[in-house]
């Protein structure tokens, strides 16, 4: 098996950093040394295969992103990532493992869904993967074979309170689901947002002729957001279920899990990049030269963006420094404008739902070391360490220590990366969503299960590297 030295570098741990070597044999960390240790007497890096010259740099696990799209069937159409670009993608950004999610629709059995996105995933991915099920369909069909999802290595599922006729899931139906996870461990993630009113909201402001993306904004109103937030919290706190409330957006919502969290229930949060940097007011409402007021539409998602007036983007770096928001995935659910969101013109209700980020989320979070919002620790925590806890790999991934699969990215603090369609962009979709971000820090060079897969600017990886990677029970309860 090939050995690689990660030489000079500051490794940084969610509790701390220290200058340290790291040996990789094969897919695995074997161990992490004093800098420049030395093998029978002899320097290390003349006994090893590859030597990679981290001085200056951080060395990190690699990323896991939890909350992943692929090809996912939405809107009329489907999300333009398809598992081999999505992860390519993810690997040029620093993420090693992403969790996506399988979906069962209403009707459809259960291991049907699961089994068809084994297809999809399997021998196309640069990066290890493993899924969460979506439960499109709550019923006694269902409710008796989600037990059956921890064999599977999933152990967490997806409800949504939200899209009535799609996946939605109604109050009864949240409940029976809950009572499952209480019983089994599985996690419940939870789309919170009051779907049957933002609806009505909808309909009402495009008979009004309101019909541009910004609109999309104010009929997913905060106060729905906040009381579906409440509702979850609720019926998990009564069936004893642990509650993972994904894409929080409202600085409501963030109010209700930390109440929630301070009288001891087992209820956790998630927000993404775009929660924290966008905005109703710049992206929703903007307006371009080749799309008019159309250009909002690039950052169509739900939960959406919301008001800077507001302070829920502040309210967000504020969650994940008191810890009342875990950790930041990127819901990654890439749409064109050509032929995709286009699908919209004339009717925000039917912009496909979702923005690509899936490349760019170590960037965009460290950018929050670089303005004090977050320290270098907490970085690797919120982009690693917990989401591995949270989702049952903590030990295998999320962290360096012997025994650890070698996922390692080494980080330039001085390196500069210019985001934009033409610029870094591995995406599959014709525009980005982060266009013209100017990041402090490069991802230098990333290691997938020991394989070099990003060595500068060069790609090395290839389909079929990544491997579906069965998860434990969530190791974050309190
Ligand atoms: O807009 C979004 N978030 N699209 C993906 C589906 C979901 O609700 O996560
Ligand atoms: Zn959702
Ligand atoms: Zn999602
Ligand atoms: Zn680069």
């Amino acid at each position: 098996m090939a050995t690689t030295l990660i030489t000079g570098g500051t490794v940084v741990s969610a509790t701390g950093r220290a200058a340290a070597d790291v040996l990789v044999d094969g897919e695995k960390i074997v161990a992490v040394l004093e800098p420049g240790s030395q093998l029978l007497g002899t320097d290390l890096t003349a006994s090893v295969d590859t030597v990679v010259d981290a001085s200056g740099k951080y060395v990190i696990p690699g990323g896991i992103d939890a909350h992943t799209h692929m090809e996912l069937p939405f809107g009329g159409t489907n999300a333009s990532d398809t598992f081999e670009t999505g992860t390519r993608a993810a690997a040029h950004g620093g993420t090693t493992t992403i969790i996506d999610f399988a979906v069962q629709t209403y009707g459809q059995k259960v291991m049907d869904g699961l089994a068809a996105w084994h297809e999809k995933a399997a021998g196309e991915c640069a990066i290890d993967y493993g899924f969460h099920q979506i439960i499109g369909g709550v019923d006694a069909d269902s409710l008796a074979v989600m037990p059956k999802l921890v064999d599977e290595g999933i152990t967490s599922f997806k409800l949504f309170m939200a899209y009535p006729g799609v996946f939605y899931s109604d109050d009864a139906q949240i409940l029976k689901a809950m009572q499952v996870s209480a019983d089994t461990g599985l996690l419940t993630m939870m789309h919170a947002e009051n779907g049957p009113v933002i609806d009505v909201l909808a309909a009402q402001l495009a008979e009004a002729g309101k019909t541009d993306p910004y609109f999309h904004g104010i009929a997913r109103a905060w106060e729905m957001e906040e009381e579906a937030t409440h509702r979850a919290i609720m019926i998990a706190r009564l069936t004893g279920a642990p509650l993972y409330v994904v894409h929080v957006s409202a600085k409501q919502a963030v109010e209700q899990l930390a109440a929630a969290r301070d009288r001891g229930q087992n209820v956790f949060g998630e927000t993404c990049p775009q929660y924290l940097y966008l905005s109703l007011e710049e992206q929703l409402g903007a307006s371009s030269e080749e799309w008019g007021a159309f250009e909002g539409a690039k950052w169509v998602c739900s939960t959406p963006l919301r008001a800077r007036a507001e302070g829920h983007q502040h309210a967000m770096w504020q969650g994940l420094r008191t810890n009342d928001l875990q950790m930041v995935s990127t819901d990654h659910c890439p749409f064109c404008m050509k032929g995709q969101k286009e699908l919209g013109l004339g009717d925000f209700r039917k912009i496909p739902n979702g923005i690509g980020s899936v490349e760019h989320r170590m960037d965009l979070m460290y950018q929050g070391v670089v303005t004090g919002e977050i320290t270098l620790e907490r970085w690797v925590e919120l982009t690693s360490t917990t989401p591995a806890r949270m989702f049952g790999l903590y030990g295998q991934k999320g962290v360096i220590q012997p025994g650890a699969d070698a996922d390692i990215v080494v980080y330039d603090p001085n390196g500069h990366t210019s985001i934009g369609v033409n610029k870094t962009h591995h995406m599959n979709m014709d525009h980005s969503a982060w266009e013209g971000y100017e990041i402090d820090g490069h991802v230098d060079t990333v290691i997938s299960r020991g394989k070099v897969v990003v060595d500068g600017d060069r790609y090395l990886g290839s389909k079929g590297d990544g491997r579906f990677v069965k998860r434990g029970l969530t190791q974050y309860l309190v």
